[in-house]
């Protein structure tokens, strides 16, 4: 078997490099050769001093992650780190690249430190919902002091090697010749007698004490209220390290990584990590080269269109948008402009790329100007027979191999697609709002797409910086799903008289970004009533389609469930609202479990999205939920949530709800399934794509 680690002595140096491609994440055969190697050049005679460094893109990436769902096999990272901390040879860490939790750690335990100066170095444990378990909570303070260790670990931002917050840690940092350079050094090493420095003896980080205690105080204030966990034991654990001897701090943060690692929130955020680098993968993609995009056409310049109009400039296309008018297309182009802008205000643009930008911008007010496009996203249509009769002129006028889509979330590609001479190159996406900056994209496949299409797609979304999630197109895609279903649980307790903006609350306290009647005015109630009625099993009252006939838009027109009144951007509460539907508006029916039965809502829609192969995985939901939807990453999104509750716990709910409001409660029989085989809803994968 191939060793994780080479070992080579010259001139008495060994140099013990990490070879575990890609990333070389500290796994077990990683550490089990690590160790052995450290062992051997401990052991050899000729040798004086040890370099530690990595093969590849980067000197360390941490902890495997894959690895968290079972026991650690030994030597886990901080005996590792121990091992090496308490060599008795000097042990010198060259770093190149990255340097990321773990792998960190191991270098802070060496006793000497260079890097490349392009490297960057960084705790991005919390993101996992844990702390730097392998003695980074008591080394990094003793070297950096607590402020920069709290910043390092609390936002879990990489930094450059060169930042002050980090530099403090090293001993040389060099502009090339890393490896050389650490051979010359380590040659200096033996020369001079260096012994081994351990970091747990070494105290420079804390010279400044009030300094620290400053820094504690203001990540305490900041934290207050917060319900993430990890940030609260890092501060806890940072702080341990100026009050305790290193051994005791050392198993006071053993203690907190292993209460977090076996937590609820720790494992939603493990399975969001894992979600998210599998929802790109499209079977598709193995079938099919992407197209190359050059030229963008955008149908419709509302805030959609023209939010995609800048992302597409942004990222090097040249667009055409085309509106119906002349009107309506200079409206179009001062969104646009609007947009860009505002990028330029955020820094996602310079202002001399903004200055040049406009010049690819082509407005037009005739569909014929779209006869080169390569890709053409129509958001005009506000039914499905305006778009129809758009997607109907398209392929009239675009050049074959264009890929025509649909930027509506709800909406049948099939019935586009055969409006069309090229069902193969029509499909879906939907951008959750606000367009420019929406971290993800679902794509919505149709069952006449060809792989060549949805690889084009794929690819100009990626190019925009944004993560592609598979769907199948027809009935709407999986973010509008859930929340139209999430929406529809929480119509059936507005009802009966409880107050929108306690539900809205109640949401947003349970980890929701904004609840859903916010969301509904957001959207608009028109379309959100829209939604209602295509929502499989969703009968009864559509409060939103009363509220919208009664001239309540939503915030577009400054009045939905909220009324948005100057000085009051954000809403408040309209008890006119909730009178329009014949319900007292005091707000005094019996809310119960608010947040416990909307998420019933949507983990049931979320099963039948897999049963019907809406979805491919529990984890794409989840993806679509978290990064388009604002849930919280720590809550893992409705399908997590699901399988930490219980999925027997959650069918007895959906029954009682189901005898007591009817039908559109009825479990997915996914649920049974899953219940009488022990499987989890978060672990299922659907075989499309
Ligand atoms: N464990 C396991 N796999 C990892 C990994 C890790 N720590 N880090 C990255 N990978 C995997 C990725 O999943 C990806 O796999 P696939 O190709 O199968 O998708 C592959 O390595 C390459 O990763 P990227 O595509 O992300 O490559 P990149 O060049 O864009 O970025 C990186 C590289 C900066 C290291 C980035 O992957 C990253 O930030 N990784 C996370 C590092 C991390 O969170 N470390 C902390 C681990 S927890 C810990 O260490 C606890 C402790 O205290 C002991």
């Amino acid at each position: 078997m191939a060793q994780a680690v080479s070992y080579e002595v010259t001139d008495g140096i060994a140099v013990l490099q990490m070879r575990n491609p890609p990333v070389n994440a500290l796994g077990a055969a990683l550490r089990r050769d690590l160790a052995e190697a450290l062992a051997r050049a401990v052991q050899d005679r000729e040798v004086g001093a040890i370099v530690l460094s990595g093969a590849g893109k980067g000197f360390c990436a941490g902890a495997d992650i894959a690895e968290f769902e079972a026991p650690f096999a030994d030597p886990w990272v901080p005996e590792l780190c121990d091992l090496v901390e308490n060599a008795p040879k000097p042990v010198i860490a060259a770093i190149h690249g990255f340097a990321l939790g773990g792998g960190l750690e191991l270098a802070l335990a060496c006793h000497y430190r260079l890097a490349g100066a392009e490297a960057r170095v960084g705790f991005p444990e919390v993101n996992l919902g844990l702390l730097p378990g392998a003695g980074g909570t008591q080394r990094a303070p003793r070297l950096i002091g607590a402020g920069a260790a709290l910043d390092l670990m609390i936002t879990g931002q990489p930094v450059p090697v060169t930042s002050a917050l980090v530099r403090p840690a090293f001993d040389m940092i060099l502009k090339e010749g890393l490896n050389a350079g650490a051979r010359l050094f380590a040659r200096k090493v033996i020369d001079k007698g260096m012994r081994p420095r351990r970091t747990r003896d070494q105290g420079a980080g804390f010279r400044d004490p009030a300094g620290d205690r400053k820094a504690l105080q203001t990540w305490r204030a900041r934290l207050a209220g917060k319900a993430e966990k990890a940030p609260g034991d890092i501060l806890r654990c940072v702080e341990a390290a100026a009050l305790l001897p290193f051994e005791v701090g050392q198993e006071f943060e053993r203690a907190a990584f292993d209460d977090l690692l076996g937590g609820d929130q720790s494992r939603a955020l493990r399975h969001i990590w894992r979600a998210e680098r599998a929802a790109p993968r499209f079977g598709e993609l193995a079938r099919a080269p992407p197209r190359p995009v050059a030229q963008l056409g955008i149908v419709g310049g509302g805030s959609r269109g023209a939010g995609l109009a800048a992302a597409g400039l942004i990222a090097g296309h040249e667009v055409v948008l085309v509106e119906r008018d002349a009107p309506s297309l200079t409206a179009a182009l001062a969104r646009v402009a609007r947009v860009l802008d505002r990028a330029v205000r955020r820094g996602r643009l310079t202002q001399v790329q903004r200055d040049g930008i406009e010049a690819v911008l082509h407005g037009k007010t005739d569909l014929v100007a779209l006869s080169e496009a390569d890709l053409v996203i129509e958001t005009a249509g506000h039914d499905a027979r305006a778009r129809a009769a758009i997607f109907a002129q398209l392929d009239a006028v675009v050049r074959d191999g264009a890929v025509l889509v649909s930027g509506a979330a709800y909406g049948d590609v099939e019935a586009l697609a055969a409006q069309t001479g090229c069902a193969q190159d029509v499909l879906a996406l939907h951008v959750p709002l606000p367009t420019l900056t929406a971290p993800l994209a679902e794509i919505g496949v149709g069952r006449h797409t060809g792989a060549a299409a949805v690889a084009t797609l794929h690819g100009f979304v990626t190019g925009l910086g944004k993560r592609a999630v598979w769907a199948r197109a027809g009935g709407g895609l999986i973010g509008s799903r859930l929340m139209a279903a999430c929406i529809h649980a929480a119509d059936g307790l507005v009802l009966s008289g409880v107050a929108p903006e306690r539900i809205d609350r109640d949401m947003r306290g349970w980890g929701m970004g904004f609840g859903p009647y916010q969301m509904a005015d957001m959207l608009g109630l028109a379309r959100m009533g829209d939604h209602l009625e295509a929502l499989p099993g969703a009968t009864g009252v559509n409060p939103h389609r009363v509220l919208a006939e009664a001239g309540r838009a939503g915030r577009r027109n400054r009045v939905g469930w909220y009324r948005y009144d100057a000085g009051a951007p954000r809403g408040v509460p309209d008890p006119d609202a909730v009178a329009l539907l014949g319900v007292g508006a005091d707000g005094a029916g019996d809310p119960g479990d608010i947040p416990g039965r909307l998420l019933a809502a949507m983990a049931n829609e979320g099963a039948r999205l897999l049963e019907a192969g809406i979805a491919r995985s529990g984890g794409d939901i989840d993806v679509v939920m978290t990064g388009g939807f604002g849930m919280a990453r720590w809550r893992g999104g409705p399908i997590c949530a699901a399988d930490a509750a219980g999925l027997l716990a959650l069918r007895n709910r959906l029954r009682g709800l189901a005898e007591a409001e009817g039908g559109f409660w009825t479990p997915a029989p996914l649920l049974d399934r899953l219940i009488r085989e022990g499987g989890r809803l978060g672990d299922v994968e659907a075989s499309a794509g």
